[in-house]
């Protein structure tokens, strides 16, 4: 089927052709036929790159100018929702009939907001959370959408994000009967069972762009799923490198899936001596540059010179301990063929579209703490596998475990190649992940009566696979806690929210962890310092990682917990009568003590060597330290708290997003300028904006991290005034001015 004769508008026709596609892959064309132009709902599953992405534009298009509609497209991760928000760029040159070109807008972030301003987009693309929190708002301009195009259903299925997204999609479906309902999933079994579910046929191919070989790797040779074999130079003693090796002499990448962090560095160290033998002199001149950019992109620590130092050589690691800027930028050079081998921990295969011509499949188990060792599912294995062959560049992409003994070669080979991906069940029956689902539906009107409730999750995944009584039970317990909590009231039939537990499902926080803010709020501590905030939000189920004490840091932390006794609103729990309470104590004791160096300035690096905390994780336990700070400052309000509470958990908000003591808060609020650079200025006698206003601009650049380009954005925003002459009498820029558009 070709593009040309779709029955789609000719400007979309063009813009399609434009990108170099001209005819419909196999699955797409399935698509069509089983009516997704026509409005029909309709899964698509399918592998990894088999082209998804494409019948959702086109359907979002068909909607736009052709039925006045508007799309919501929904994605389990920011990344992929920045990915889509890309992609759709090339549509806002089409006008639509009134004249006006189509809008794409991207909302990902702050859950506390309708974000009325989306009204007037097309697509709006999101993350299911958001979305969650939206519906929870009520948002005018849900109401209005046409078509729901849900990518990475069989995320169903994940313990942690599945049961959003199918409360998500339930409740859509229940605000939009008629809206057109668009799943894109992996293949997964039971994908006709979640097609009856949402009222949607389904098509299930398992057609790819690239043929995959998958094989099993035992020392030096490899056997494919097909009966051939082959075998393997050796030329270090790890069995994935040699394979990875092999791949690169024959002009592909590599993609070497390990199970920890860990390993994925080590193996990446180890990879990087070889791999560097394969590059040409004007690769290695372009890998030199990139290193440098991972050196200035953010704060200099271990991990970024590790990194730039491998990438130097070829090779680089990613993992959920890296800071964004630094897992966007391999991406990019891995997606441009720059770096040849990458390790990774499998987090990776979720995420955004990084195909390789061999993916390597180093360990086929994971660790979970307190649990062990288990093997993955093949759900898994296939998500990982599928990431191999690059469409356009690879005729063929392999997919290679790694066996360690002939034995295992078979059991690999009869549990994950052969194997079929299992089933996909839903994960919603779980009271913590529950209970904010059943708040939601009451505080935000989606049911009057307790009747009304079951009514609304007896429509979900879970009731349609399972018994919806199993629900119910849970549901029960659920009620009777929010009752007791003084969330919701009962009068006769009617079941209402109380107005705490209206704030507490809008602020889109763990009804527990209302309760906890409220109590700690209302019987504060006599000294009450930040410390007691970061144990406060610390103590809650919703902050994000919560970082555990390593067993070498024990001692120190009791002497801290000691230390500060007076301050912690939660007493420390004896030792010996509750072993459990104590070590949930310690974690939230570590955790209020890393949030607490990062506000007094302490580099990233002293963070990772005094804390073992890594910047990924770091990023992600400010992010949600931040969000429930700004809980507590919305609940303290609502709860009459005194003003200097506010005023100091206001602060505090600010202080966790840059990073800063509150001395230099002034200045961190001008652009480009970040802790590092406040600090500069502060220390240099330059204490506010009126300093910077005055001082001349070679003291500005006569600082360190401060070049030209930085000073006259600094001039800018003060109001400062700079002569072109003086500006061009300074020298070109140093290292630090690529920075210049990056907060530092
Ligand atoms: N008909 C086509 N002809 C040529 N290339 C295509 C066609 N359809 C899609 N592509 C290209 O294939 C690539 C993969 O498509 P897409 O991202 O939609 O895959 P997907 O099915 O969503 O996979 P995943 O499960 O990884 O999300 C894209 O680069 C896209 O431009
Ligand atoms: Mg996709």
């Amino acid at each position: 089927m070709r593009i040309a004769d779709l029955p789609i508008p000719e400007e979309v026709k063009q813009t399609i052709l434009a990108t170099g596609i001209t005819d419909l892959y196999p699955p797409q064309e399935e698509a069509i036929k089983a009516g997704a132009l026509q409005g029909k709902n309709l899964i698509l599953a399918s592998p990894t790159a088999s082209g998804k992405t494409l019948i959702a534009e086109l359907c979002a298009l068909k909607h736009i100018l052709e039925k006045n509609g508007k799309t919501l497209y929904l994605t389990p991760l920011r990344a992929l929702a920045n990915e889509k928000y890309q992609e759709f760029q090339k549509y806002t040159k089409i006008n639509k009939p009134n004249g006006k070109p189509i809008q794409i807008g991207i909302t990902t972030g702050d859950y506390d907001s309708s974000n009325p301003w989306l009204e007037r987009y097309d697509i709006i693309i999101t993350t299911n959370e958001k979305a969650d929190s939206l519906l929870r708002h009520r948002t005018k301009w849900m109401n209005e959408t046409t078509l729901v195009i849900a990518d990475e259903v069989h995320l169903l299925n994940d313990s942690e994000r599945g049961p959003t997204l199918e409360v998500v999609l339930a409740r859509l479906m229940q605000i939009n009967p008629n809206a057109q309902l668009l799943a894109l999933s992996a293949t997964v079994k039971n994908a006709q069972e979640a097609a009856e579910w949402l009222k949607a046929d389904s098509i299930t191919t398992e057609w790819r762009p690239v043929t995959l070989r998958e094989g099993v790797l035992n020392q030096t040779e490899i056997q494919f799923k097909d009966g051939g074999a082959q075998k393997i130079e050796k030329h270090t003693a790890n069995p994935a490198i040699n394979l990875a090796l092999h791949t690169i002499r024959t002009g592909g990448q590599a993609l070497i899936f390990a199970a920890t962090r860990k390993s994925s560095v080590s193996l990446a160290s180890k990879a990087s001596t070889e791999t560097d033998k394969l590059l040409s002199k004007p690769l290695k001149r372009s890998l030199q540059r990139l290193s440098e950019e991972i050196l200035t992109a953010g704060e200099r620590t271990r991990i970024s010179e590790h990194l730039a130092s491998l990438i130097q050589k070829g090779t680089a690691f990613h993992h959920a301990g890296l800071g964004g800027t630094h897992r966007r930028l391999i991406e990019k050079a891995f997606r441009d063929g720059k770096i040849k081998a990458l390790t990774a921990t499998p987090t990776l295969a979720f995420g955004v579209n990084l195909p390789a011509r061999t993916v390597v499949i180093h360990d086929y188990r994971r660790y979970e703490p307190g649990y062990g060792w288990y093997p993955i599912a093949v759900l898994e294995y296939k998500q990982m596998a599928g990431r191999a062959g690059r469409p356009k560049y690879d005729k063929v992409g392999e997919a290679i475990l790694i066996a360690k003994t002939e034995d295992e070669r078979e059991y690999l080979m009869d549990s994950y190649v052969l194997a079929e991906p299992e089933r996909i069940w839903s994960k919603l029956a779980v009271e913590r992940i529950l209970r904010g689902h059943v708040l939601a539906t009451i505080a935000s009107d989606f049911a009057h009566t307790e009747q009304g409730i079951y009514e609304f999750f007896g429509k979900t995944f879970y009731a349609y696979q399972y018994d919806p009584k199993a629900i119910k039970s849970v549901i029960v317990r659920i009620l009777k806690f929010l009752y007791d909590e003084k969330m919701i009231k009962v009068n006769g039939e009617n079941v209402t929210a109380t107005r705490f537990g209206r704030r507490v499902s809008e602020l889109y926080i763990d009804p527990v962890s209302g309760v906890i803010l409220r109590d700690a709020l209302q019987k504060p501590p006599s000294i009450l310092t930040d410390l007691s905030y970061f144990q406060m939000i610390a103590h809650t189920p919703d902050i994000f990682p919560k970082l555990r004490p390593f067993s070498t840091e024990l001692d120190e932390l009791a002497l801290f917990a000691d230390q500060h006794r007076t301050e912690w609103i939660f007493a420390v729990p004896e030792e010996w009568e509750d072993h459990i309470a104590y070590e949930e104590f310690l974690a939230e004791a570590k955790t209020a003590w890393v949030l607490h160096s990062w506000i007094e300035e302490t580099t990233e690096d002293n963070m990772i060597e005094q804390f073992r905390v890594q910047p990924g994780d770091l990023y992600r336990v400010i992010e949600s330290a931040r969000w429930l700070l700004y809980a507590s400052h919305e609940l303290a309000r609502l709860l009459g708290a005194p003003k200097g509470t506010l005023s100091n958990l206001d602060v505090l908000v600010e202080r966790i997003e840059k990073g800063v003591k509150a001395e230099i808060l002034p200045l961190v609020r001008l652009e480009s300028i970040g802790r590092v650079r406040a600090r500069v200025l502060y220390n240099a006698g330059l204490k506010t904006l009126d300093d910077l206003k005055k001082a001349p601009l070679e003291q500005l650049t006569g600082l360190p991290l401060i070049g030209p380009k930085v000073a006259k954005r600094i001039k800018d925003q003060v109001g400062g005034f700079i002569k072109i002459e003086e500006l061009k009498k300074l020298k070109k820029g140093d290292e630090w001015e690529q920075r210049a558009l990056t907060e530092y």
